[in-house]
């Protein structure tokens, strides 16, 4: 698709949660629980726009090494809204899904998990992704082995292998590419989110803090979107006369 107004899959690096807090001298908890808030919202929204796909980073591979009690009150957390949100979600014909590799989760989060990921997986509204202790280099690896595997087998030759078959085997398989990127907090990076999918996808980067992205802040971001021209490698006449 070259040109359309709304995205029809968003993602999103929340960050700034921390800096939030610290404003107001609040423990940097104080600034994860605004931003669960601000998730809240943001669904709510994304159904009212019709938003196809919302894919969210939680909590990369890397956050690991923050301090061992800041982890610890972000997992809490993590388990907490999914025992508080996953009923509305479902009211809401909401598809839940998780990705990430979740063995590194305690049993009790892994079952939250799984349950949350039961009870909505037949539902047709929004498909919300929430990527925790996901990194874009592990699911391009994972996605190496399982072809790897295949090839063991004897199941698929290595020259079968094309840019296709590969998106297959990853994390964010059969859903279209994000139409638009948000990344909260200022910061001018990936952060190992979404690598390969990320490829064409139009950058929409704001100083704005996580828990005060809010309405304004998102219908400007889906201004801003709308406003451009998709080319994918052609040129910006080819694509008006595709649109005529
Ligand atoms: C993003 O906010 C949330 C997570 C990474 C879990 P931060 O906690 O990174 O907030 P800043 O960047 O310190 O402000
Ligand atoms: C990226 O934010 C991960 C999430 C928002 C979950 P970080 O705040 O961890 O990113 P870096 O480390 O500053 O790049
Ligand atoms: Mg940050």
């Amino acid at each position: 698709m070259t040109h359309s107004r709304i995205p029809r899959h968003i993602a999103i690096i929340m960050d700034g949660n921390g800096r939030w807090a610290k404003k107001r001298f609040l423990p940097r908890y104080a600034g994860h629980k605004a931003g669960v808030e601000t998730v809240r919202k943001i669904l709510k929204l994304c159904a009212e726009q019709k938003i196809k796909v919302l894919t969210l980073f939680a909590f990369s591979s890397e956050n690991w090494r923050r301090p061992k009690k800041e982890v610890s009150l972000l997992m809490e957390l993590f388990m907490t809204a999914l025992q508080r949100e996953v009923k509305r979600l479902d009211k809401n014909n909401v598809r839940l899904r998780i990705i990430g590799v979740r063995e590194a989760f305690t049993e009790k989060l892994q079952e939250l998990i799984h349950e949350a990921e039961k009870r909505t997986e037949h539902n047709s509204g929004l498909t919300l992704n929430i990527a925790a202790n996901y990194g874009g280099h592990w699911d391009i690896v994972e996605a190496a082995k399982r072809l790897a595997e295949k090839v063991e087998q004897g199941t698929l030759k290595s020259q079968e292998i094309n840019e296709s078959l590969f998106a297959e085997q990853l994390c964010l398989a059969n859903l279209p590419e994000p139409d638009l990127f948000i990344r909260t907090g200022g910061e001018k990076r990936i952060s190992n989110f979404l690598l390969w999918q990320l490829a064409y996808t139009e950058m929409y980067l704001t100083e704005t803090l996580w828990p005060d992205f809010d309405k304004a802040a998102f219908m400007e971001a889906l201004n801003s979107f709308s406003a451009r021209q998709r080319r994918f490698g052609r040129t910006s006449e080819q694509v008006e006369e595709e649109n005529a």
